[in-house]
């Protein structure tokens, strides 16, 4: 197609364009907008204005000295030679090809650097390579394409089939895998490193190594013909996978329903798609590559995590679990919460890394028992088992004396030959007796007084007493069953904990916090420490360790509350508590809801969309 060449309507410039009448289209100038055209113009043609896509070429009079309009690209005399007027034409031509030249590589630049920013901001995996496939396909009007992954798994590399599309035909669902070698052109291509480039698929060149898979030419009825095949490297050299686009069209737009439309609308990728096709599949290596890597550091920090809580666990092999049931707990009530749109919360939104940020706070949040005393920590009864025992050989050498001071008292009157002696002994033998049983009674009284269960006021004030109660050992010096401070943790009127041990025990929310403040997160986890923090304290200020009230209390936090409580009431029997069953541990919650402690509307979310069923329960 020859090019415009328009001219003003002045008889010289006419007649000087008309000259040029075998290379270019001649025209008058008219009123339409021209485009892509050279304009031959005088001083006084006033319609033809300059813009990008045309050039003025200025006509003037051998007198006329100018100046000529800044816009003009270039002066000519009126009278100039026709191979001289030719020659500034075509050089006017090649102006405006190189400026379309520069505006259409500004244009795959920004192209480029925008499917760039894309494919670095995409974290889902799946759609990460269909950003790849499809912005290559689009920056190089490819019909069709494919992608395949290398795989590193098994004892050696494969091509995995990872993604196809294509405009005109469907594409059948498959899942397939290549051996990589030579034999395939994407495995060629991996292995090789560099690009293949063919103007039609079912003529690739004599010696090539590879053949061309037409399965699905011959299931869909579709021509494959112009093919680039890239391989995605990263600047180590390392070939992460390959992308192979298909039936490069003169027009993006147009549909390859048959062959004729193939023959009609497709021809060879040039040299401008290859680069940027290389260009796109370096950036795609490099996104795929860092996407592996953050989820490669993520599994790698997931799995320490773990371990830690199970380290921890191990330390109270009766909570074991535990952790991990609050974390499923609390991440299902928070997607819960984000799905529903009545209520209180329904413009709640949790992105997913703040649920990954709610579930490591979940996951670490009784890390911080790691600093209390283990024997505090698992502490079952009120007494630790060596203090019991100590009391009870007590009782043993009490008993013991006095059946030592009893005999002692009826061989002294055995030997005073005491007239009295049988009636005295009988005596002696009662009042032993009496004394024995009592002391076995004081004995069982701190053995049920050591259980952790709700003890009657009446009772607690025996136990003092036990303390306060003296017998007389062998050697006369006065003794009893128990020591006040012993009596004073047998009074314990509820649980097994005293009370600087309960301190010691709620201070694990402080080193937890601790704990978790020293480690470097990342902005989108950043929160992990704060949240972790308040999982033990109420709405109404009766928590700890802070006691903080509703507004101090973050959302994160008052969900992990409800999960928490609701697995320590139903988790397997600990020694000092029957495991409920859910309705029992709901009952509870809701009390404690009602008492001002828990959120409401999060409550309900737990018990109506049935959050609690979430987690497998130990049968
Ligand atoms: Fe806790």
């Amino acid at each position: 197609m020859r090019r415009l060449l328009l001219h003003d309507t002045d008889p010289a410039v006419t007649a000087a364009a008309a000259a040029l009448g075998g290379t270019y289209e001649v025209r008058p100038l008219g009123a339409a907008t021209p485009s892509d055209a050279v304009i031959l113009v005088t001083p006084r043609s006033a319609a033809a204005a300059a813009a990008d896509n045309v050039r003025l070429l200025g006509l003037v009079a051998t007198a006329d000295a100018g100046p000529w309009p800044q816009t003009w690209h270039a002066v000519l005399p009126l009278a100039a030679p026709a191979a001289m007027l030719a020659h500034a034409v075509a050089a006017a031509f090649a102006d405006l090809d190189a400026a379309a030249e520069r505006a259409r590589l500004a244009r795959d630049l920004s192209e480029l650097n925008a499917i760039g920013i894309r494919l670095s901001a995409e974290s889902n995996p799946r759609f990460l390579l269909e950003a790849i496939l499809s912005k290559a396909r689009e920056i190089t009007s490819s019909d069709a394409g494919s992608l395949y992954i290398v795989e590193e798994r098994g004892e050696s590399p494969y091509l995995r089939f990872a993604l196809a599309q294509n405009d005109s035909v469907a594409v059948p669902f498959r899942t397939a895998t290549l051996p990589l070698t030579d034999e395939s052109i994407a495995g060629h291509v991996a292995l090789s490193g560099r690009l293949i480039n063919l103007a039609d698929a079912y003529a690739p060149p004599p010696d090539s190594p590879f053949t061309i898979n037409s399965w699905f030419d011959e299931q869909t009825g579709y021509r494959t013909k112009s093919m680039l095949v890239v391989p995605m490297r990263t600047p180590h050299g390392q070939t992460i996978g390959v992308l192979q686009l298909i039936n490069c069209k003169d027009d993006s737009s147009a549909r390859l329903a048959d062959p004729p439309d193939v023959e009609r609308h497709v021809r060879p990728y040039d040299a401008r798609d290859e680069k940027l096709a290389g260009s796109l599949a370096s950036q795609a290596a490099v996104a795929i590559y860092n996407r592996r890597l953050y989820l490669s550091i993520r599994d790698l920090f997931e799995g320490f995590v773990k371990a830690s809580v199970t380290a921890i666990e191990a330390r109270d092999p009766t909570t074991s679990g535990h952790s991990f049931r609050v974390a499923d707990l609390t991440v299902a009530l928070a997607e819960t919460a984000d799905r529903c749109e009545t209520g209180p919360y329904r413009e709640l939104k949790f992105r997913d890394d703040e649920l990954m940020e709610l579930r490591y706070a979940s996951l670490l949040h009784d890390f911080g028992k790691v600093g209390v005393r283990e024997h505090v920590l698992v502490k079952a009864k009120k007494l630790y088992p060596a203090d019991f025992d100590r009391i009870r050989h007590r009782v043993e050498l009490l008993k013991r004396d006095l059946v030592l001071r009893t005999a002692r008292a009826k061989l002294d009157r055995a030997l005073a030959r005491d007239a009295d002696y049988a009636a005295r002994a009988a005596r002696l033998d009662a009042d032993l007796a009496a004394a024995l049983a009592e002391l076995d009674r004081q004995l069982d009284l701190v053995g049920v007084a050591n259980e952790p269960s709700v003890q009657p006021q009446a009772f607690t004030a025996e136990i003092l007493r036990l303390a306060t109660q003296t017998w007389q050992d062998a050697e006369g010096t006065p003794r009893s069953v128990l020591t006040p401070e012993e009596a004073r943790v047998l009074a314990i009127p509820r649980g097994s904990l005293t009370d600087e041990e309960r301190v010691a025990i709620q201070q694990h929310v402080v080193h937890t916090f601790q704990f978790l403040a020293q480690i470097p997160w990342t902005k989108e986890l950043s929160r992990v420490p704060e949240i972790a923090r308040s999982h033990h304290e109420k709405l109404d200020g009766t928590g700890y360790p802070y006691g903080a009230r509703a507004e101090a209390i973050p959302v994160q936090s008052r969900m992990m509350a409800i999960a928490d409580i609701y697995d320590a009431l139903t988790a397997s029997d600990r020694p000092y508590k029957k495991a409920l069953r859910a309705e029992e541990a709901l009952a509870i919650l809701d009390a404690e809801r009602r008492a001002g402690a828990l959120d409401s509307a999060l409550l309900d979310l737990f018990i109506e969309a049935r959050v609690f069923e979430r987690t497998a329960r130990p049968a």
